[in-house]
């Protein structure tokens, strides 16, 4: 087993004007990563011409791409689609479920999918009173519970949760207080920190904090283009523990 880097990128948000342009500052990352994870929101929109070009982007890359969606991509109500057009490019597109990526000697199991909100311990949602607050937080709760039995399940070296919406509330820092329950639920954390995981990776809050931990001690990330400022960051994962390339 040897370290593993982990590249990781959200809410790249292409749009039809960007042909061509992510995937010029990807040029070379093989060198510098042995996986690239993407954290959803990579549509504006979620149109099947968005994509399309996302797909293009991250077509036959030289490293395992691993992605999930985001609400933008969402949007349209065509996010199967995207999803099936991202996997016919050789994108891994994770949605409640997970997988084992070999990276050399390594194996890296990867468990997740868009998760959602409803808000962190002492100010959140609970399914209590009209049944479209009970959808709300139940919606949630369940893709918990499949993290959970999807971690447990993955038989790897390393364990990784990529998410869009966030498990933590650190990672939130700069976004306003009002709009925490829409970015994210404790019941994500929760999940993650019974099941054991060496990291989680989220976006969604594009004006938040890229540094965060679970309640259990898990590292969280926040990896949204606009916290992280430049194509991608990558997380060197050791055997005895996790330093910042
Ligand atoms: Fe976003
Ligand atoms: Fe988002």
């Amino acid at each position: 087993m040897t370290d593993l880097r982990i590249a990781a990128v959200g809410d790249i948000h292409l749009g039809e004007d960007a042909r061509g342009h992510y995937r010029k500052r990807l040029e070379g990352i093989e060198e510098r990563a042995d996986v690239l994870m993407l954290a959803g929101d990579l549509t504006r929109h979620g149109t099947l011409a968005e994509g399309r070009l996302v797909a293009d982007e991250f077509r036959d890359l030289p490293l395992p791409v691993v992605a999930v969606l985001g609400n933008h991509d969402y949007h349209s109500n065509l996010q199967d689609e995207i999803a099936g057009e991202l996997r016919d490019a050789g994108v891994i597109v994770l949605d409640d479920d997970g997988v084992v990526v070999q990276c050399g000697e390594t194996k890296l199991g990867v468990v997740g999918g868009k998760g959602f909100g409803g808000g962190f311990a002492g100010k959140c949602a609970s399914e209590f009173g009209e049944p479209e607050i009970k959808d709300f937080v139940r919606h949630t709760r369940l893709i918990a519970e499949a993290w959970q039995v999807a971690l447990k399940e993955v038989q790897a070296d390393h364990r990784v949760v990529l998410s869009h919406y966030s498990p933590v509330k650190e990672t939130l820092e700069g976004e306003p207080l009002e709009i925490y329950p829409f970015l994210g639920s404790y019941l994500l954390a929760e999940a993650v920190d019974t099941a054991g995981a060496d990291l989680i990776l989220h976006g969604h809050a594009h004006k938040g904090s890229e540094k965060g931990m679970t309640p259990g001690g898990i590292r969280v990330r926040n990896v949204a283009l606009p916290v992280i400022g430049r194509a991608y960051v990558v997380y060197c994962l050791a055997m005895n523990g996790e330093h910042e390339g």
